[in-house]
């Protein structure tokens, strides 16, 4: 029998998608520890692993039987690719299933935050609202507002698509340029610089890699115009922190709206206590559907190695592994 693990408790039938198989499944709230799951993978076949499993050479050193992890997520930083790849272990993702909820999060931000959405709920509920005023939390609209996207992946693209119904103007920088995407959208590719110097509103959806690691410090903020809003969809690390709470508390940016965070789940102190930042606990994929077919994808990725010995469509190293 072929043994299975899955690091946390999915919304899925998992039990019954690997009845026959040998399945260690977490279901409790506790991770496993590092220690657990490094012994669990000595005579594993295959992982689901979560974004929050660092899945490095140490941890993998030993598994001699492992044939594939399945990261449930879109980013696989957590992952030690070039490791798997030596070792003809096939990495995957869940791209496109989440595309569109990672999308509608990174708006929901723009707009709580150009709106002020969050800090009004306070107000109220701190029994502050004592009638309408003419000025009572004034926000600023989306409307001709430039809306900067930094990385244009799907996620990017499926914002900048709903950008164009608020009739935003939409200006990207990526790695590379996509040139039939932008027409398709007509979206504008700019230097990073550029980015920086003309966003509204500044989204971040790259993925982190040693390309991106903070990639926005506190020359970037203090680039950036005054009255900008700045969201981080992508991974926490693509920004240093702390200098982004200064910028804010400066006033060199004027809010932000995050999703993860740099030293995740910690968040930074200053900004617990700010009022002009949204703080999510990394939710941009969670809806019921996206985290159903999100394990479906992992679940049919998973099979399709065990049990068919194929590269899945969605095997993020599948240009590595030679003589698959
Ligand atoms: C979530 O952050 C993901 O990478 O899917
Ligand atoms: C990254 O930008 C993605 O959309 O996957």
């Amino acid at each position: 029998m072929k043994k299975i693990i899955v690091t946390k408790n999915l919304p899925f039938e998992i039990e019954k998608s690997f009845k026959n198989y040998n399945l260690v499944y977490n279901k409790s709230s506790e991770p496993l520890s590092r220690d657990k799951l490094q012994k669990e993978l000595f005579d594993a076949d295959g992982i689901i692993s979560m974004l929050s499993d660092k899945i490095d050479a140490t941890m993998l050193e030993n598994a001699k039987n492992l044939k594939v992890v399945a990261n449930y997520a879109v980013g696989f930083n957590n992952i030690d690719v070039d490791y798997c790849s030596k070792k003809k272990i096939v990495v995957c993702n869940t791209p496109h299933v989440l595309t569109e909820a990672t999308a509608e999060l990174g708006f929901a931000l723009m707009i709580s935050a150009a709106r002020r959405i969050v800090e009004a709920d306070k107000f109220v509920r701190q029994g502050k609202f004592k009638g309408w005023e003419p000025t009572l939390f004034l926000g600023d609209g989306l409307q001709n507002k430039t809306l900067g996207i930094y990385g244009f992946g799907k996620i990017g693209q499926t914002l900048a698509n709903f950008a164009r119904n608020f009739k935003m103007n939409i200006i990207y920088n990526s790695r590379s340029r996509k040139r039939h995407e932008e027409n398709l959208i007509d979206a504008q590719y700019v230097t990073f610089e550029h980015l920086l110097d003309k966003s509204d509103f500044l989204v971040v959806t790259a993925p982190l890699n040693t390309s991106t690691k903070h990639q926005f410090t506190e020359n970037e903020f203090k680039r950036m115009k005054n009255s900008s809003v700045f969201i981080n969809l992508g991974r926490g690390e693509i920004i240093k922190e702390s200098d982004l709470a200064e910028a804010l508390e400066n006033g060199e940016i004027a809010y932000a709206g995050l999703d993860v965070y740099e030293f995740e789940p910690s968040v930074n102190k200053k900004l617990l206590n700010m009022d002009n930042v949204i703080l999510l606990p990394h939710i941009g994929s969670a809806t019921v559907t996206a985290r159903k077919e999100m394990a479906g994808l992992c679940v049919q990725s998973v099979k399709e190695v065990l049990e068919k010995n194929n590269l899945p469509w969605n095997a993020v190293n599948k240009n590595f592994i030679v003589d698959k």
